[in-house]
């Protein structure tokens, strides 16, 4: 008998698949929707103090190998968030992802958002905002501010989402752990750009965005790898997992569960179902009863 269910940040989870923040996740139908469809969990687009617009269109360029995007933090703000969740109750853990341009803005936004979060995640890694995500989320004083900032805000789980655009990732990972962050999670996209040749100019109104996808793949593996290594709270993958391999590496690199966005995007809501079947199947025939035994075996020496 296999049991792919986790517990993490003292959270049941029905498998360690979770719906990433991304370009899938703006509305309560959508989160329902990939719990439908085999996610463990959901994390929602990420939700600033003011609503936003985003950024005009195009806000997303398709690759060979993934996706660029800069939406633009698109969000209702806390208040209109509330209002989208109200009579709304959901049977799998939710998420919800924040971001501020100071640390008294994450911990405001916690704390009007704790009744309906079951843990935050903290962009402190949009590759593309001015005043937010990585702008910040660069430097581990800030990470360390920020993350300890919200910890006394709440006493609901905090996860600092990290950026990779940074020479070494586990100084944000270590600054994170110090403030008390009950894990991170890694990585967001990597900051890149694409051109129109025709046009001459970039495809995306931005100009920048973030590369997600198949392609990141390696990147994020080895960033997770590298936080598992030197943490001791639990590391959540994401980055280009598209298949059920995919996800086993993630799991054998230490992560304790995992986020799928882009794939949603190119493949569809069924990569959850294939990927925890998938899964379910390795565990098996490998000889392993749950996804706890295989997390970090990759890591022995
Ligand atoms: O454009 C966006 O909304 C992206 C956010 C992120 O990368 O965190």
């Amino acid at each position: 008998m296999v049991r792919i269910g986790i517990n993490l940040l003292g959270l049941n989870f029905e498998n360690p698949l979770l719906l990433a923040s991304g370009i899938n996740d703006k509305v309560p139908e959508q989160w329902i929707r990939a719990h439908e469809e085999g996610a463990g969990g959901v994390v929602t687009k990420s939700i600033g103090i003011e609503p936003r617009d985003g950024y005009d269109n195009p806000t997303i360029v398709e690759l060979p190998c993934g996706l660029i995007n800069a939406m633009g933090l698109p969000n209702p703000g806390w208040r209109g968030f509330l209002e989208m969740v109200e009579g709304y109750t959901f049977d799998f853990p939710l998420i919800v992802s924040i971001f501020g341009g100071t640390p008294e803005e994450f911990a405001f936004l916690a704390e009007k958002l704790s009744d309906v979060a079951d843990a935050f995640e903290l962009n402190l890694s949009c590759p593309h905002a001015k005043g937010y995500g990585m702008e910040i989320g660069q430097k581990p004083e800030n990470v360390y501010e920020v993350v300890k900032a919200v910890k006394d805000a709440t006493d609901r789980p905090v996860v600092a989402k990290l950026t990779p655009n940074i020479d070494d990732i586990t100084k944000l990972g270590l600054a994170a752990e110090k403030a008390g962050a009950d894990a991170v999670s890694a990585i967001n996209t990597l900051k890149a750009i694409a051109i129109d040749v025709y046009a001459k100019r970039p495809v995306l109104s931005n100009r920048v965005g973030g590369y997600s996808g198949p392609g990141v793949k390696p990147v994020a593996l080895r960033a997770v790898y590298d936080l598992a290594k030197a943490l001791d709270i639990p590391v959540i993958g994401i980055g280009g997992i598209t298949t059920w391999e995919d996800a086993v590496e993630f799991l054998l690199a230490g992560a304790s569960a995992l986020q799928i966005g882009t794939a949603v995007s190119l493949r569809g809501w069924g990569v959850f179902r294939e990927i925890s079947e998938g899964l379910r199947r390795y565990l098996r025939d490998e000889g392993f009863s749950s996804v706890e035994e295989i997390v970090g075996l990759a890591l022995e020496e």
